[in-house]
């Protein structure tokens, strides 16, 4: 049985085919478009991956896409009505394109793929979490999903047992750990969804100086490490910027315009913000660990991309083992889909493979 997994009209899109389980090919479209992030329809990855498993797309028993696109619209929906009229003008921005290319979305994957046959719609953090735990080496493991957003889950957790996953628990937009580190990759210049990696690693040349400020007036950070996000702060919710004038007299002055020169400030607030995320994401793991007894732990999600939170949790010692998505951000959601396709949807059994774990 063969089954195409797709991310698509968002970032990073990719496309996915697992055969009986098995992951036979994978690629981002970027590889082929030289488009960074390129966020169209994979059509060259699809191809790619058809080829390689000598198909076309009529031989596919099965298509996953990682999200479901009329619970996003919903989520656009309701919080650009929540903040009317200051997020009218981005609403009526983002409409037309959400109309062509999202509510359609099953006319627009068939009439693309040339494919009639069943196509699922996961939730984007179940193609998280699945990306997370099916390829791991463990049977069963505590998964952790952590990004800037899906259509309104930004954080989940819960644990894989065999071919299922269970979700505990989860925060909802506005409350996103994956926006408020984009926010300040905002603000220090760099491009959203794409120059985090700068941030986290300008980081170690700062100071953690607004720490205590972005705890007592950012976020809300509980035990458990689920937060609340003091939204006075922050324009994505209703504007086309991540922050707003407050967020700027409360760190003192302007973002950094992109390319100019980096200062001491933007060095300690990629610095305090890299510590915060730790935190909480170690605060996270910890609570995952407590409330589902389980010693391995599966990590996904676009925050997953942040190696140095992960080698704190890593070397916390909190699990036994810990195994991350490469592909932790969206390109792997085409990926995880596919594997909650042949796994939850049709029910296949899952041998979980020791030897991926790298300790053999
Ligand atoms: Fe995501």
């Amino acid at each position: 049985m063969n089954i195409l997994g797709i991310s698509a009209f968002y970032h990073d899109s990719a496309a996915c085919l697992v055969r009986d389980g098995q992951i036979l090919a994978a690629a981002q479209e970027e590889r082929f478009t030289r488009k960074k992030h390129d966020a169209a329809f994979p059509k060259q990855a699809v191809e790619y991956c058809l080829r390689e498993a000598g198909l076309t797309a009529k031989d596919l028993d099965l298509v996953a896409f990682y999200e479901k696109p009329f619970l996003k619209f919903d989520r656009l929906l309701h919080s650009y009505l929540a903040y009317a009229p200051a997020g009218l003008r981005s609403f009526l921005m983002a409409i037309p394109l959400w109309i062509r290319e999202r509510i359609w979305m099953k006319d627009l994957i068939r009439s693309e793929l040339d494919y009639a046959g069943k196509i699922i719609f996961p939730e984007h953090h179940e193609s998280h979490a699945a990306s997370a735990f099916f390829p791991s080496p463990y049977q069963e493991a505590a998964f952790l999903t952590v990004d800037g957003v899906g259509e309104w889950t930004t954080t989940s957790f819960g644990a894989g047992r065999g071919n299922q996953i269970a979700f505990d628990s989860e925060l909802q937009f506005p409350h996103s750990l994956g926006l408020l580190y984009s926010a300040f990759t905002y603000f220090t210049g760099f491009r959203v969804n794409s120059g985090e990696y700068k941030l986290m690693g300008l980081a170690p040349y700062g100071q953690p100086n607004y720490v205590d400020l972005i705890l007592r007036e950012l976020i809300d950070l509980k035990e458990d490490g689920s937060f609340r996000l003091n939204m006075a702060y922050f324009d994505y919710g209703v504007g086309l910027t991540m922050t707003n004038s407050k967020f700027e007299k409360l760190f003192g002055g302007p973002p950094r315009k992109p390319e100019s020169r980096l200062t001491q400030r933007d060095m300690d607030l990629a610095r305090s913000v890299q510590d915060v995320t730790e935190e909480i994401m170690f605060r996270m793991a910890r609570h995952a660990r407590r409330e589902t007894g389980l010693g391995n732990l599966c990590l996904a999600g676009g925050v997953a991309l942040n190696c140095v939170a992960n080698g704190r949790i890593l070397r916390e010692g909190l699990f036994d083992n810990v195994w991350i998505q490469p592909a932790a951000g969206d390109a792997g959601g085409a990926l995880g889909a596919a594997l909650l396709g042949w796994h939850q949807y049709l029910g296949n059994a899952r041998q979980a493979d020791a030897r991926k774990s790298g300790d053999f």
